[in-house]
């Protein structure tokens, strides 16, 4: 296994290049399967989670090459609909599939994703609004089985949780109403720009998707989809890690490629807490001179502050004297980080689903463990911040989500490297 090791006091500077959004990437390729012909996706992130999803679909029945940053999936007349548990287990959004495959197939199983070190993930949402398509769902040895007898029906479905919407039961009931006979109307839908990309894909196939980017989607079911080509919107989670690597280091950096207007809610929190960002188009420059402020920030769904962003931003302010509070209102049992932060000197304390953050002057590296995927990255910026040297293990989680960014991170200057345990 591998590990990162940080040693910190490095001021980052300079430019960085954001990759493609794995959680856009993840669902188009899925929507690949819609189509009876080649897809091509470009911008596509080399990612643990990437690679997973080609697995899937190679099992599924499909041709798929990935070199570069360049996708091809080409669906086979007969496909096998089956997502079976070993994949599912270890990315939880394999289960969208489960619309394609039913649109296209009539049927389909997909193992039941399960929780996940973030909390309970449950997939009702998913199943509800398939359901109301018109599709029978059964759950069988862990096992979701789902079918139709001919088409599936459009409908209007209103689509909210006890959480609000969700990202990827949006994407699955939007993906399947696609091939539905008549209209569907999604309420409550996920607006998240990763949706707007799904269903740009979408329209390009042939589909007629409008509403997307609002909570009210409106979906015209048309009889087939074609291939398409496409590239994928710029990764928002890691501009905004690395807009936090400067903020952390009193740095000045550059982030290329990336969409300034979808990262409002992030720049909004830093010029709080007195970091300087400059937007400009594709790119923003994010430098810091004087102290930080405490500020309070609250995860919510998009455009409000995103929770793939929550761990980090709470890095920033374990380092910013005063007390800021940090709410999480989408995974309320999301800080598995808190511990390992607190190892390094950070003095954080959970009450509910908010966190108290004590900010310290200094912070010492430590060696930590990385928990989940955004976790991991909070420990790399902590240790960025930290007196010495951070060893981060277990960094398989971060290599499902960043690509390569123990090499972006020193071309701006960290000392930063990757090594065995
Ligand atoms: C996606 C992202 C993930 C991000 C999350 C929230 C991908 C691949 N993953 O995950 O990185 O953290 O959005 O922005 O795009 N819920 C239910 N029932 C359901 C589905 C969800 O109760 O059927 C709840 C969840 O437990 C959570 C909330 O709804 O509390 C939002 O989750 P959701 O938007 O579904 O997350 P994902 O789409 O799985």
């Amino acid at each position: 296994m591998d590990k990162i090791v940080v040693k910190g006091g490095k001021k980052l500077s300079g430019t960085v290049r954001v990759s493609g959004a794995k959680n856009s990437a993840l669902p188009i390729m899925a929507a690949c399967l819609l189509g009876s012909e080649k897809s091509v996706l470009e911008g596509v992130p080399n990612l643990r989670d990437v690679q997973t999803m080609c697995r899937l679909l190679r099992v599924i029945g499909a041709r798929v090459i990935f070199e570069n940053d360049r996708l091809e999936i080409t669906p086979f007349s007969k496909m096998k609909p089956v997502a079976p548990y070993h994949l599912v287990s270890t990315m939880r959004a394999s289960v969208c599939v489960l619309g394609p495959l039913l649109a296209r197939l009539g049927s389909a199983q997909v193992s039941l994703p399960g929780g996940c070190v973030i909390g309970a993930r449950p997939i009702d949402l998913h199943l509800k609004g398939l359901q109301a398509l018109g599709a029978q769902i059964q759950i069988s040895h862990g096992d979701v089985y789902a079918g139709t007898k001919g088409k599936l029906q459009g409908k209007e479905i209103y689509l909210g949780g006890a959480f609000g919407s969700s990202v990827l039961a949006t994407a699955n009931v939007m993906m399947a109403a696609t091939l539905a006979h008549g209209v569907t109307l999604i309420e409550n839908a996920a607006s998240e720009p990763e949706v707007v990309d799904l269903a740009d894909f979408l329209n390009k196939m042939g589909a007629k998707i409008e509403g997307h980017g609002s909570h009210l989607i409106k979906i015209q079911g048309v009889r087939k989809l074609h291939g398409a080509n496409h590239t994928i919107i710029p990764d928002r989670i890691e501009a905004g890690t690395f807009m936090v690597a400067a903020a952390i280091t009193k740095g000045d950096v550059t982030v290329q490629n990336c969409e300034p207007e979808h990262l409002n809610a992030l720049i909004d929190k830093l010029q709080q807490a007195g970091v300087s960002v400059k937007r400009s188009k594709g790119s923003v420059r994010v430098s810091r001179k004087g102290r930080l402020k405490p500020i309070d920030v609250t995860a919510l769904p998009y455009p409000g502050f995103p929770t793939d962003l929550q761990a980090q931003i709470m890095a920033l302010m374990a380092v910013t004297p005063g007390i800021s509070v940090i709410t999480e209102k989408i995974y309320p049992d999301r800080f598995m980080h808190v511990s390992e932060l607190n190892r390094m000197g950070c003095r954080i304390f959970l009450e509910g689903s908010s966190a108290i953050v004590n900010g310290v002057q200094k912070i010492s590296g430590a060696p930590v463990m990385a928990s989940d995927l955004r976790a991991s990255a909070a420990l790399v910026l902590a240790g960025l911040a930290g007196e010495g040297e951070t060893h981060v293990s277990r960094i398989y989680h971060l290599d499902r989500g960043y690509e390569r960014i123990e090499e972006k991170l020193s071309s701006l200057g960290a000392d930063i490297r990757r090594a065995k345990e």
